[in-house]
């Protein structure tokens, strides 16, 4: 931890605590870039992107936010080349296994989000743990959205409600957006309420496409593994000067 982080262990005193988001999503960006202006290979910014992650999850709970969501890997990173697919799936493998003694500890709930059983089996037991064991957990709920696509997440809600219709236990009319909530992945979280982005892409790239509706939304040009506790301190600073109307006046 750096002595700018070890500063901010304690909630800043220009923010409010009553008026801090419950709920924070992040989209990652920017470690390949991180990685090539360091002279390193792309997948050395993935690396230094988990510690970047790590670091925020201590620091959401140190300052009281209640829940994170970190997008991993969208079904499209598929596309990239093979051997930095294999990098991302080993380096989260590991980091499960090294990381899930301490987040039981912590009281870390995790969960994951996303089309699961498309990942290698190794993973998958790797994930079913980790949930298994952090069930009771009640501190923050830290979900990763591995292998997630906000549109590829609403057409399984509309095919599993259309089966429930079909098999006569639903009428299209009763059909509402607690009916739809309850079929996406993310059935029982709230909403986030900050969805901040790094590296300056002003994009959602299909993550949580239902879920951010009313999301206050805060780009910064920082590559991730550089979002430190005073960056993630300037975003909720923004964050609170913004006056949430979810659609009123
Ligand atoms: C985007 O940067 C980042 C990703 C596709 C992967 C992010 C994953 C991690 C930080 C690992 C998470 C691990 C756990 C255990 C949750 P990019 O490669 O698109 O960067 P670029 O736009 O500069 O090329």
């Amino acid at each position: 931890m750096t002595a700018q982080q070890t500063k901010l262990q304690e909630l800043p005193l220009d923010l409010k605590r009553e008026l801090l988001p419950k709920h924070v999503a992040v989209i990652m960006d920017g470690n390949g870039r991180w990685a090539k202006r360091q002279g390193l290979p792309r997948v050395m910014g993935h690396k230094a992107g988990v510690d970047a992650l790590k670091d925020l999850l201590r620091c959401c709970q140190d300052w009281g936010v209640q829940a994170l969501t970190a997008y991993a890997f969208s079904t499209e990173n598929w596309k990239r080349p093979q051997d930095e697919v294999e990098f991302l799936m080993t380096l989260f493998q590991r980091v499960l296994r090294q990381e899930l003694r301490e987040m039981v500890e912590e009281n870390v709930q995790i969960k994951f989000v996303g089309n699961l059983q498309a990942l290698p089996t190794v993973l998958q037991e790797e994930i079913s743990r980790s949930m298994e064991e952090t069930r009771n957990n009640r501190g923050i709920e830290f979900t990763v959205a591995k292998n997630y696509g906000g549109r590829q997440e609403i057409l399984q809600a509309c095919r599993a409600i259309a089966d429930q219709v079909k098999q006569g236990l639903l009428q299209p009319d009763e059909i509402d957006e607690a009916v739809f909530e309850r079929h996406l992945y993310t059935a029982g979280s709230c909403d986030p309420d900050l969805l901040i982005r790094t590296s300056g892409e002003m994009r959602l790239s299909n993550f949580l496409l239902w879920q951010s509706a009313y999301a206050e939304i805060y780009i910064t040009e920082t590559f991730w593994p550089d979002f430190d506790r005073s960056e993630f301190h300037r975003a909720l600073y923004a964050y609170q000067q913004r006056e949430r109307r979810f659609g009123k006046v």
